[in-house]
């Protein structure tokens, strides 16, 4: 099979402001036909790195290429039209005296027939062909997003950047906006970078997740293995609430009341994190004092009583204060499960669903 070529890729980026570097060292691909998330918290880099790309700003240090071509290192540096790029912010800016039409065609060049063809292609695949004639104010705050999306695809850029385009949208709509977005870019082709502080929406949208912490990518993969490997406790516990142990290595093997863990290669004595989602604790039920035997798949159960329960709709969700060190636990459980709290029951931790991650100690 031919290898593809990244269409957009960026190499060893890294931007200063003041002395403090707020995009480090950052290498990210996207190919062709694919959508990349950058998920991270607020103020973490995310739209430097775009702003960056675009060539709306400069990097320090490093490459960006385009379809295999430089279009900017330090030296050389195409301007930002002729980059091929489409871009697509929170605030959509639409013209708001320029009809739907006019907006789409904007950034159009050429023949006028073939340009008038586009925007009714564009405006047809985002559902507005009827709309043409409107203006901005004229029309939703979901409908104006889709003029955006096709203003930005109107001259076939060969990727688009998108800096959180969905969070001025009402939270009901939002989901179902996302996913006909999604369907416009697939079927225009564009590689996408999606700029996102959201994980649901990473999780919904990308076929490749870039985890972005403190100027730096931690992890990038598909979704399904950022979530269910994640690197450490941080990347963890920005996709769900976690649940934490403490341990001590003993023999490659750190000892808890729910058994024993097998943990990375660690000196004796350091400490390790167990971490575990809440849909992944078992919960059982209490046997006149006593909990399930124990399973090489579950480990050892654990006593604690119900603190509280509380139903979320899609699922249960229950804290737990434990019996040997009082702390508190939360397992989630589908649909309906609500024990009345004092209750005594017993939780396992399934091995398979268990991140254990070292201590950073002091100065590393
Ligand atoms: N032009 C600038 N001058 C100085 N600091 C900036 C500038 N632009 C962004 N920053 C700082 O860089 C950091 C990252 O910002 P940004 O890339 O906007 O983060 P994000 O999009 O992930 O929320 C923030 O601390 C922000 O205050
Ligand atoms: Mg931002």
């Amino acid at each position: 099979m031919p290898v593809t070529d990244p269409r957009l890729e960026i190499r060893n980026i890294t931007r200063v402001f003041a002395g403090r570097p707020v995009v480090s060292d950052v290498s990210l691909k996207v190919m062709p036909g694919q959508v990349t998330c950058l998920l991270g918290p607020s103020g973490c880099g995310k739209s430097t790195t775009l702003r960056i790309i675009a060539g709306v700003d400069m990097q320090d240090r490093g490459e960006i290429h385009v379809d295999g071509r430089l279009v900017c290192d330090t030296v050389y540096r195409v301007p930002p039209e002729r980059r091929s790029i489409g871009l697509m912010f929170q605030d959509f800016a639409l013209f708001p005296h320029l009809s739907v039409r006019d907006n789409v065609a904007f950034g159009l060049r050429g023949d006028k027939a073939a340009r008038r063809r586009r925007v009714e292609e564009l405006l047809d695949r985002v559902g507005l062909l009827s709309a043409l004639a409107k203006y901005p104010h004229e029309l939703s705050g979901g409908e104006q997003q889709r003029v955006a999306l096709a203003r930005a695809l109107a001259p076939r850029p060969s990727i688009m950047l998108m800096d959180e385009p969905f969070s001025g949208l009402d939270e009901r709509l939002k989901d179902e906006i996302r996913d006909s977005t999604l369907d416009v870019l697939k079927e225009e082709g564009a590689a996408v970078l999606l700029v996102t502080h959201e994980p649901h929406e990473a999780m919904r949208m990308a076929d490749e997740i870039a985890l972005m912490r403190d100027g730096r990518i931690v992890q990038q993969g598909a979704p399904y293995n950022i979530y269910n490997a994640p690197v450490d406790r941080q990347a963890a516990a920005f996709f769900s609430d976690i649940n934490v142990l403490r341990g001590t290595v003993r023999n490659m093997s750190v000892t808890t009341p729910f058994g024993e863990f097998l943990c990375p290669p660690r000196p004796d004595g350091s400490e390790v994190e167990i971490v575990i989602r809440p849909q992944h604790l078992r919960i059982d039920f209490d046997r006149a004092g006593r909990g399930p035997d124990p399973t090489p798949e579950d480990g050892t159960p654990a006593r604690a009583v119900v603190e509280r329960a509380r139903f979320m709709g899609r699922e249960s969700l229950v804290e737990f204060r434990m019996d040997h060190d009082g702390s508190v636990l939360k397992a989630t459980v589908p649909s309906v499960f609500l024990p009345k709290p004092g209750r005594p029951m017993w939780l396992m931790m399934r091995r398979d669903r268990c991140f254990v991650f070292p201590v950073p100690g002091p100065g590393s």
